[in-house]
């Protein structure tokens, strides 16, 4: 009888663990599918008010994407790391235009997700 209760204890254990771990494992599962599409960065080039400096194909009050691209591409350098400040600007080095981008990246950039980063550079990288 006692062996029973005990065998019954351990059993009940080893599903109340199991039952636990898989709690945990779908609690992940929503942070793990985080990845933006195109259009999301699409979305986020305007609403963050990036096209207001950068047009596809004309310099406006920065360069434009393609010139941005091309140069990141040339020097197979990533748009996400420079928007985290992790990079130095490649593209214009003049002292008076890297401190009006460096002002969004130290303000609202900051405010960006990983994942929205990538969904800007990966939009920035679709205009040729
Ligand atoms: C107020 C105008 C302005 C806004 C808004 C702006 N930029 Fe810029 N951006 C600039 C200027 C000026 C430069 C040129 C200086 C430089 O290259 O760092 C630049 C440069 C860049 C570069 C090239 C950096 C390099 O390596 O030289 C990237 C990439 C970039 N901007 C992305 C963005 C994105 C993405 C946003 C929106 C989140 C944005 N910019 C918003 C003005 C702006």
């Amino acid at each position: 009888m006692k062996k029973t209760i005990l065998t019954l204890a351990i059993i009940s254990l080893i599903t109340v663990s199991c039952g636990d771990k898989k709690k945990e494992d779908t609690s992940k599962e929503p942070q793990s599918v985080t990845e933006l599409t195109v259009e999301d960065g699409k979305a986020l080039f305007t609403s963050k008010t990036c096209a207001t400096c950068h047009q596809p194909d004309v310099k406006l009050i920065g360069p434009s994407i393609k010139d941005i691209n091309k140069i990141y591409i040339e020097n197979n350098a990533s748009i996400a790391s420079f928007l985290k400040g992790e990079l130095s600007p490649i593209v214009d080095t003049d002292p008076g235009q890297v401190a009006i981008m460096k002002a969004n990246l130290d303000s609202f950039v900051k405010d960006l997700t990983d994942a929205e980063l990538k969904a800007i550079e990966k939009y920035m990288h679709t205009i040729q």
